[in-house]
């Protein structure tokens, strides 16, 4: 890794450009889930302790370049005030920052509003860049999770200023090369999720890097089909077929197990509780037109519980099935719960990220134990599907 970090860097009396991550769910003004916010403390706290003065820098949603009131940065404040256990002051506009008021001056932590209110933001224009740049002498960047996106406080600013990694993006990047770059072997994975369309790329690359591959979810369905199973109504993407027998075949000729359900959960509704019964999975399975495969099985989890055990790494993306509706959450449950256990027990390194992944882990009672989790859903999908990040290219990495 060739990136400076907070270590490199003198801050005493240096106005610092922070640009974090603080895109937080929120729902009737207050947020419901904080990691985003606690995950940066460390690197406000090493700031400001090494003398500096912390310019924050974040989006929140998808403003498209307008002033939108219920984007508005100030929802997350009171949070953000809890985590760092210190007052924040909100620069309203790039103006108040840039003249500065009385209360942005006196103050040890300024939040800027909202950055993609201003369209030069995912427009990376160099002149709204380069007003950014004014605010700051150097630029810290801790939103792995934005760095997919270049845009001006992801990647122009980098450009413009000494620029290092903050504490959460050193923590993100050395997790994620530790998984896939540079992993213990043998190493193994677990996708799951609804869609093989929107994980195509993904499954390439870590069918080619990888000695295991379980796959769960929706998307299971649909390599099954492909291979002949008659789904009744589950999800299954049938343009994808030709897709998914060639990600089969990818995986063959790379040496990588594709672990597929030898059973699911089927049942005739989508709902909480709906009856269902145990049924075995292959390429033989005929399900009734109404019928639909809302879980793994148990044997698909006693199979993926001893594929675990022989491994000595594991990335986690996406759950094995239904999980936001009990009992179709029980595969994703059990098997996060074996991954857990092994780690807890120093015989796993176990990191998941994206999407829908760490309420999965959450809800089994397992994320804690996991060796890693990230905060990223779109930047994690992007790293694990090999490609350069702007945001981390930006550093030097
Ligand atoms: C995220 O929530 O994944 C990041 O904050 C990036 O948000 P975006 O997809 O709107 O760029």
């Amino acid at each position: 890794m060739s990136w400076k970090t907070l270590d490199d860097m003198d801050l005493r009396g240096k106005r610092v450009l922070v640009r974090v991550d603080i895109n937080v769910p929120v729902e009737n003004g207050r947020v419901t889930d904080d990691t985003r916010i606690q995950r940066i403390v460390p690197t406000v706290h090493d700031i400001l302790a090494k003398g500096g003065k912390p310019l924050l820098l974040a989006h929140f949603g998808r403003p498209k370049g307008k002033r939108v009131q219920d984007l508005s940065l100030l929802v997350v404040k009171p949070a953000l005030e809890a985590a760092l256990a210190r007052k924040v002051v909100l620069a309203e506009t790039l103006e108040a920052a840039e003249t500065g008021t009385e209360e942005i001056a006196a103050a040890d932590v300024v939040l800027l509003e909202n950055i993609r209110f201003h369209p030069g933001e995912t427009a990376n224009d160099p002149e709204f860049a380069q007003r950014l740049a004014g605010l700051g002498d150097v630029y810290c960047n801790d939103a792995f999770s934005a760095a997919h996106r270049a845009h001006a406080s992801t990647e122009g600013l980098a450009r413009l200023l000494p620029a290092c990694a903050g504490r959460l993006m050193q923590a993100e990047l050395s997790a994620l090369e530790a998984a896939l770059a540079k992993p213990e072997r043998p190493v193994g994975a677990v996708v799951g999720g609804a869609k093989v369309s929107t994980k195509i790329e993904l499954l390439e690359n870590l069918v080619n890097r990888l000695d295991l591959l379980v796959i769960g979810g929706g998307m299971a369905n649909t390599f099954l089909a492909a291979m002949g199973a008659q789904l009744g109504k589950s999800l299954s993407e049938p343009d994808f077929f030709d897709t998914a027998k060639d990600i089969m075949a990818q995986a063959d000729k790379a040496g990588c197990r594709v672990l597929l359900p030898v059973d699911g959960l089927v049942a005739r509704e989508f709902a909480a509780g709906a009856d269902h019964e145990v049924v075995q999975l292959g390429p033989d399975t005929v399900l009734d037109d109404d019928q639909m495969v809302l879980d793994a099985g148990p044997d698909t989890v006693e199979l993926v519980q001893n594929a675990f055990a022989g491994l000595k790494t594991l990335i986690w993306n996406g759950p094995m099935g239904a999980f936001e509706i009990a009992p179709f959450d029980t595969a994703t449950v059990a098997a996060a719960q074996a991954a857990a256990r092994l780690t807890r027990d120093g015989a796993l390194i176990s990191v998941a990220g994206g999407g829908d992944t760490v309420a999965a882990l959450n809800q089994a009672g397992a994320a804690d134990d996991f060796t890693y989790i990230s905060t990223a859903g779109g930047a994690f999908l992007e790293w694990m599907e090999g490609k350069t990040l702007p945001g981390v290219a930006a550093l030097g990495g």
